[in-house]
């Protein structure tokens, strides 16, 4: 054996050993209560991940690389976002770190002002936080149309890479406060001021098909039909919505869309139109009941309204690389409830075309306006 031959085979030996090695993230399970300082180790490929998974008081503030995050409540959730300023979520998705709307979780913590409206829904499979948000508190760049996190990845190995989620929210908890289960079903799309967050209850034996990870440039009015309503603070109850990518079309056949390849450039049109599941027992609050610092979340009197299903219709345009917003003029703040996404470039080349989607929700007979 040369010399030569000898170290191919080491090398094949290695990458054997390194191969397996990796464990997806999402069959990574631990407590809550015994969480490893890091999931991902590896140094191969991707890692080894940027932060770290133990988050603490030590932890916590603005230079805080947490990479857990909680789902818990309107007042208490994290999303993923850069850890350098004027970042873009393409760029930085690997190495992005938890945000959260309160502290107490070692993550950094969001500004007052941060968060603009919100809504959080409990479906039978599924929790959800969606809404508008001032990305640049939260080092995205201002014209940065972003993209989707989530715990795979072509390496399987997550973006950010060894994240865990956890949730005290799904009905197994009891309301139980202190207890977190962890997610491993999830999705967080980031970008054009525009958050949805989704947490799949594994205990739901369907579940994970609310979080798939197939539509990374269609955006939060496809993957996560919401409200998106700007100053508006709501908690409700909802239907399961369709499966991102799931319609029934006007023939009423119920059909799946495939997103095209981002080599066959921007996406121009949409079959459909996501359908916003239907809402029940909607609880009101002020933004200041929710984030001002340290004082947590009191129903008080607040409204309690229920809305059937409602559409949102979309448009798509196109904006240059790492201009997230549309080229032309939006009406209102909620039409931006689900500006353009762009492919994570994990998924595909980034080509520096991507969709725009903009949807403005159908209130009562209200019309829909969508102008981009
Ligand atoms: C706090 O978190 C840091 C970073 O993960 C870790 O090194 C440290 O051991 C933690 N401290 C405690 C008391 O758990
Ligand atoms: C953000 O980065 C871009 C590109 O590097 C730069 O043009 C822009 O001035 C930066 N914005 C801020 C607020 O620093
Ligand atoms: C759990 O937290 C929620 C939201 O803050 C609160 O409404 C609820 O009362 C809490 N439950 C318990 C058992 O403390």
């Amino acid at each position: 054996m040369s010399i030569h031959t000898l170290s191919l085979s080491l090398l094949a030996a290695t990458t054997a050993v390194v191969a397996q090695t990796i464990i997806p993230l999402t069959q990574r399970i631990f407590p809550y209560a015994n969480i490893p300082y890091q999931v991902d180790t590896d140094p191969t490929g991707r890692g080894p991940q940027s932060g770290y998974n133990i988050c603490n008081s030590t932890t916590e503030g603005p230079n805080s690389q947490c990479q857990t995050a909680l789902i818990n409540n309107i007042a208490d959730f994290c999303v993923w976002g850069p850890a350098t300023f004027n970042s873009t979520i393409g760029d930085t998705e690997a190495a992005s770190v938890a945000w959260c709307s309160k502290p107490g979780h070692g993550s950094r913590v969001m500004t007052s002002g941060t968060l603009t409206g919100v809504q959080f829904l409990k479906a039978p499979a599924y929790v959800q936080v969606t809404g508008l948000i001032n990305q640049v508190n939260i080092n995205i760049a201002a014209d940065d149309g972003g993209g989707e996190l989530d715990p795979h990845g072509a390496d399987e190995r997550g973006n950010p890479l060894g994240a865990l989620v956890y949730t005290n929210a799904f009905p197994s908890n009891n309301g139980n406060n202190n207890t977190y289960q962890q997610v491993i079903q999830w999705h967080n799309f980031m970008g054009s001021d525009v958050f949805c967050f989704k947490a799949c209850d594994p205990a739901v034996a369907t579940s994970a098909q609310y979080c798939n990870n197939l539509f990374d440039r269609i955006g939060c009015s496809y993957v996560a039909p919401a409200s998106y309503a700007p100053n508006e603070y709501t908690v409700c109850d909802s239907d399961n919505q369709d499966p991102p990518g799931v319609y029934t079309n006007s023939a009423g056949v119920v059909t799946t869309y495939t997103q095209p390849p981002e080599s066959l450039g921007p996406i121009s049109t949409l079959p459909y139109v996501a359908k916003i599941p239907a809402t029940s027992n909607c609880v009101t609050f002020q933004s200041a009941q929710l984030y001002a610092s340290e004082s947590s979340a009191s129903s008080s009197t607040s409204s309690v309204k229920s809305t059937s299903a409602k559409s949102t219709t979309s448009v798509t345009g196109k904006s240059g690389s790492g201009s997230g917003s549309p080229t032309s003029t939006s009406t209102s703040k909620s039409s931006s409830a689900a500006r353009p996404i762009r492919s994570s470039p994990f998924y595909g080349a980034g080509t520096g075309m991507f969709i725009a989607v903009s949807v403005s929700v159908m209130a009562g007979l209200g019309a829909v306006v969508v102008i981009l």
